[in-house]
């Protein structure tokens, strides 16, 4: 599933974050890709733990927290502390997919990549090219999204960042382990929570809607790892 959250951040929360970039050091990015993409990669980031990327990256955290669509579609168990990139000049990202197993630097934490999220700091209007294309089993989708938006999709999905050929594109860039690992089961559980919810927006007092999320919790129940 491919999902575009909008409104992760406020427009002065982006702002903020704007400003820290500014005044951040950018280093090559190829320091947190592992050897298949490597050869792929092409851009800048903020050093792991930076600084900046902590403090902006708290934020991010604390964001999703409170995002009942992030929750209802990740059913995160863990997230990987977010990384900020930037790309200009025509840099880009090749076509790779990312590594299933990431160890937290400096801990000995490890997460399972079974979400990949994307999280725009920078609008569309503010540069050309850059369009997240992602190929799963329904095709090839392009995304490019407000600041403050951001895209959850498989981490399982190849995928590349075209080339940037105006202006800047900023962003963070993530994954997510979920207490379901397989995506068509959390699919399934997100689409019925869906319905649930608008059930009880139609007719809170539905008795149908209590059985249903007894069928929602009995699922998770059988299907989570926590
Ligand atoms: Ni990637």
């Amino acid at each position: 599933m491919l999902l575009a959250i909008p409104d992760v951040l406020t427009a002065e929360q982006v702002l903020r974050a704007r400003q820290i970039f500014e005044n951040a050091e950018w280093v090559d990015g190829r320091v947190t890709a592992g050897h298949q993409s490597v050869r792929a990669k092409n851009n800048m980031q903020l050093p792991e733990g930076s600084p900046a990327a902590r403090e902006v990256g708290a934020v991010v955290l604390a964001a999703l927290e409170q995002n009942p669509l992030f929750i209802s579609a990740a059913l995160p168990a863990r997230v990987f502390p977010p990384l900020f990139n930037r790309y200009q000049g025509g840099q880009l990202f090749g076509t790779h997919v990312d590594n299933a197993i990431r160890q937290v630097t400096g801990t000995t934490h490890r997460i399972r990549t079974d979400l990949s999220a994307t999280l725009f700091f920078t609008g569309p209007e503010e540069y050309d090219g850059g369009e997240l294309v992602v190929e799963d089993t329904y095709g090839t989708h392009q995304v490019k999204l407000p600041a403050g938006h951001m895209i959850l999709y498989p981490a399982t999905s190849l995928h590349h960042v075209r080339p940037v050929t105006r202006g800047a594109r900023i962003a963070s860039f993530f994954w997510i382990q979920s207490m379901i690992r397989d995506d068509g089961q959390r699919t399934l559980l997100f689409d019925l929570d869906v319905a649930i919810q608008r059930i009880n927006s139609e007719r809170a007092d539905h008795p149908v809607s209590v059985q249903l999320t007894g069928v929602y919790h009995n699922l998770l129940r059988r299907w989570a790892d926590v």
